[in-house]
């Protein structure tokens, strides 16, 4: 029998290390023969540990398992009679299959340890179909496919890499931002554990692209599980040739490092990692110079997030097109959006960007896991808005986020429900601002502290309505006057908390008020 169980850092989280193992056991003791294969996540968090075994019609599903449910489902596989936590056909569930999943396609299919396992699912295509097309052809698909950050900026991709392949340098670096620090977000560990090879094939392109021979992987220091998948892909891509000299048999070369960092919030903003990087403590650098033209050690660096590299392999693969189909406006391809919080069915969610908010957190995630009302949903990190049930309709897509003064950042949606206390949310707000400020500008470093102070007064109900003024005035200094996104987009949670949950601040008056 061939089983698959994850070994992502979730699933393992809830017992997946303990159901594989006692799946070998009871099958040793039986003397029925296993093979058990270690692959990343589905991603539907909900029914880990997941049990999946191969059968001629494909891959069929049971979860969640626990250890004690390991005898009975050996029993089922071994007499085909079923099993209480079956599931059907993976690939028939429908949260699964009502997904597009262009850049997670392998993530849970595949063994992210094996090379071999990555190019029998279509690895490395990109990379071959790159190295035949050279750095302008290159650039023209990656412009074509209409790809854009997926840090959050939402800068285009195309245009990043011609800035970094146009500069002349001696060096030129690629650097994948894998510190994923905003709350509610998981893709980049997901693929980074998952697929691990998408992500330096990825890298890869661009570094042939640019002109590039090295690259790094900045890793979050809360994140073993994909540092160590990472090191391992790392060694057994230079093993079979994909990264050091001649990668793929061609002329170029190209070496990979992983850097893990030291638990900064901050140091997932572009220059405050190169800092990290280059040895120093993660102080933002002001802009320009940009890490296009002056990055790590100085040299042009394009510098990415993680599930921007993981989108290149398919664009080369399969064509620009191919991805630009999907999606709506100016927000082409897909997005892995990752469901969290106070929610029914977390996970990880891919699909073409259009899908509203309404739509991914009632339907796809089935509400609260409480079972009570949604109340409000942050969506892009600590540094994004809330945002109330009258604007579930916002389409999943940067500008319509924008329109309405949130941002889908990285693809975090953080849901809470009616027992939320949004006056709590807005301090903690600035309080994360306070606590992870580099302390570089004044609005930032000071302002988030007179912002926790304010806001508590607030809480207090000392003089709401003049504090009230207080905090939208600083809010408005901090958003304008902070050099990076930490201090300029704290004032989002904290002024959509304000607008669309104003009843928390200002608590209706009494009858007794009324009537005076
Ligand atoms: P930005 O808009 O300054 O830059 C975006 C990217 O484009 C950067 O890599 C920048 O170097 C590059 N760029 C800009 N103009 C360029 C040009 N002409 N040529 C070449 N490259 C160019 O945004 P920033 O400050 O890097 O990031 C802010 C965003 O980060 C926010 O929108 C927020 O959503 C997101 N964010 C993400 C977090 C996460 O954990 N993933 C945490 C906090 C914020
Ligand atoms: Fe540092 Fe905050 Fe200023 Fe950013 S906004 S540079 S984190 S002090």
């Amino acid at each position: 029998i061939r089983l698959f169980v994850s070994r992502d850092a979730g699933a393992v989280a809830v017992g997946a290390d303990e159901v594989a193992l006692a799946l070998e056991q009871a099958a040793a003791k039986r003397g029925v023969a296993v093979e058990i294969v270690r692959t990343g996540s589905r991603g539907m968090y909900w029914l880990e540990p997941l049990v999946e075994v191969a059968t001629p019609q494909g891959r069929i599903a049971f979860g969640p398992v626990t250890e004690a449910d390991v005898p009975s489902l050996l029993d089922a596989l071994a007499s085909n009679t079923p099993h209480l936590l079956r599931l059907g056909a993976t690939d028939e569930i429908p949260w699964l299959k009502r997904q597009t999943r262009l850049t997670f396609a392998r993530c849970g299919v595949i063994d992210p340890r094996s090379l071999d396992d990555y190019r029998a699912h279509g690895g490395y295509k990109g990379l071959e179909h790159a190295l035949s097309l050279g750095s302008d052809a290159i650039l023209n698909e990656v412009t074509a496919s209409g790809l854009r950050g997926r840090g959050g900026a939402g800068f285009p991709t195309g245009i990043k890499w011609k800035t970094v392949a146009q500069a002349k340098a001696d060096r030129k670096f690629i650097v994948c931002n894998a510190d994923e620090g905003d709350s509610g977000t998981f893709a980049d560990r997901m693929i980074m554990e998952g697929d691990p090879f998408l992500v330096i094939e990825g890298m890869t392109i661009a570094g042939i692209t640019v002109g590039a021979t090295k690259g790094y992987i900045y890793i979050r220091s809360e994140y073993p599980h994909a540092v160590e998948a990472m090191n391992a892909a790392i060694a057994a891509a230079k093993r079979g040739g994909y990264l050091g000299d001649k990668i793929g048999g061609s002329t170029y070369g190209f070496d990979l490092e992983v850097r893990v960092g030291a638990g900064a919030y901050v140091c997932g903003e572009e220059t405050s990692l190169l800092e990290s990087l280059e040895g120093r403590r993660g102080l933002v650098r002001a802009k320009p110079p940009l890490p296009a033209h002056h990055g790590l050690f100085g040299k042009p660096t394009v510098i990415n997030n993680v599930l921007s590299f993981a989108a290149i392999p398919f664009i080369l693969a399969e064509g620009a097109k191919a991805y630009a189909d999907f999606g709506m406006g100016r927000s082409r391809g897909t997005m892995p959006i990752q469901l969290a919080g106070n929610i029914r069915h977390g996970g990880l969610f891919e699909t073409a960007f259009g899908v509203t908010l309404g739509e991914l957190v009632d339907d796809v995630g089935g509400g609260t896991f409480t079972g009570r009302p949604v109340r409000a949903v942050q969506v892009g990190g600590p540094l994004g808005a809330y945002f109330p049930r009258a604007l579930f309709d916002t389409p999943f897509d940067y500008e319509a986020f924008a329109a309405r003064d949130g941002l889908i950042g990285h693809g975090g949606i953080v849901v809470f429900d009616d027992s939320v206390d949004m006056r709590r949310q807005a301090r903690f707000a600035m309080e994360f601002c306070a606590i992870e400020s580099c302390g570089k500008c004044t609005p930032c470093r000071i302002g988030s502290t007179r912002g926790v102070e304010t806001i508590e007064k607030i809480i207090n109900g000392e003089r709401v309505s003049e504090n009230l003024a207080l905090v939208e005035d600083l809010c408005n200094t901090m958003k304008f006057g902070s050099l990076c996104a930490l201090g300029g987009f704290t004032p989002y949670p904290v002024l959509s908390a304000l607008k669309h949950f104003r009843e928390d601040f200002v608590p209706a008056p009494t009858t007794l008020q009324a009537a005076e």
